[in-house]
């Protein structure tokens, strides 16, 4: 029997295959119940803490609802509005607010600063992104999927784009831990840091996953189910770099001939939010700079019947609660 009482949720690297599916079938009955209006409030009297040092709409909301769903009161703590790490270091915080919660969420830059926290806090603390690892997002995006599919192993995902950052590293990790075939397929400067791909080597001899990392984009991403991408340029990243991330990831934009060699099952999943048009201040801005008009994804791959990014953004909500549900005591 699968317990995650007491547990915190930092990364997939820490959760055995087991867990996770324990995880995402908690969140499917979470999510069937909600659609049939059957409550599930047995958190009364707990109180959750959400610590955002970067922005958010999803990751922020799905807390917020999940929180409230469950019966439990929450607090959302701003960058300006808490005097963390500027006033009060993360060990004196975590602390503080675990003796006040039952659990912490914190999204933020690096990943030692979420150890930290777990370190210190005493009660169970939840990763809401970090430069390294997105695992709420992974859990939604294996749902999305598995709901689609049906299964999660032997499926093929290619992720394109910058694949050394949270959502590449993530998105390998998760794949490895659940039987799937995962595809890099970026620009080399962009490839997963070589350790992790060693790792994730490891977890896939045990669930037979399997790692490519390719430039190739025409064999990259034909006949795979999954075809995933993120922003080029990531929450704290400079605006410098926007211009190098054009030139070596424009070749790997997720376009209609890109989706017609995946083949016609092949899904598109973005974790969100996306530059797909120019109805966004930064779109406008890379428009006026650039000239180009969609970046990571285009308007029609976006819009298409392939594209189950709206489902996936609401399974974060469902799949947060199961974290939260698995893990307080
Ligand atoms: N996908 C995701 O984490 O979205 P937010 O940044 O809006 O939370
Ligand atoms: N890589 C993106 C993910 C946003 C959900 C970022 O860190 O900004």
């Amino acid at each position: 029997m699968v317990s995650l009482k007491g547990r915190s949720f930092l990364t997939l690297k820490d959760f055995t295959p087991e867990e996770i599916t324990y995880l995402l079938d908690l969140a499917a009955e979470l999510k069937e119940k909600k659609k049939k209006g059957i409550p599930v409030d047995d958190f009364r009297g707990k109180n959750v803490a959400l610590i955002f040092e970067k922005t958010s709409t999803r990751t922020r909301c799905s807390f917020e609802v999940a929180a409230h769903d469950l019966g439990m009161g929450c607090t959302y703590l701003d960058p300006s509005g808490s005097q963390i790490g500027k006033k009060e270091s993360i060990a004196d915080t975590a602390r503080v607010l675990g003796s006040m919660f039952e659990g912490i969420e914190y999204r933020g830059f690096e990943q030692s600063i979420v150890e930290e926290l777990d370190k210190y806090a005493n009660v169970p603390v939840w990763n809401g992104l970090t430069n390294e690892y997105h695992p709420t997002q992974m859990l939604a995006d294996l749902l999305t999927i598995r709901e689609h599919f049906g299964d999660l192993k032997g499926r093929k995902l290619t992720y394109m784009g910058d694949a050394r950052y949270n959502m590449g590293n993530s998105l390998m990790i998760a794949c490895a831990k659940m039987g799937m075939h995962f595809t890099a397929c970026t620009n080399k400067e962009y490839f997963p840091d070589e350790a992790l791909v060693k790792q994730c080597e490891e977890y896939a001899s045990q669930t037979g996953a399997t790692i490519r990392l390719t430039e190739d984009v025409e064999e990259g991403t034909k006949d795979v189910d999954v075809i995933y991408t993120d922003v080029w340029v990531s929450m704290g990243e400079p605006d410098e770099v926007w211009a190098k991330r054009i030139e070596k990831l424009s070749p790997y934009q997720v376009n209609k001939a890109v989706m017609e060699n995946a083949g016609e099952g092949a899904v598109f999943m973005h974790c969100l939010p996306a530059y797909h048009d120019l109805k966004t201040k930064v779109g406008q801005e890379v428009y006026e700079k650039f000239g180009l008009s969609e970046l990571e994804v285009t308007d029609e791959v976006f819009e298409s019947e392939q594209s189950i990014v709206f489902a996936e953004a609401e399974n974060r909500m469902h799949t947060i609660k199961a974290v939260m549900a698995a893990t307080i005591q």
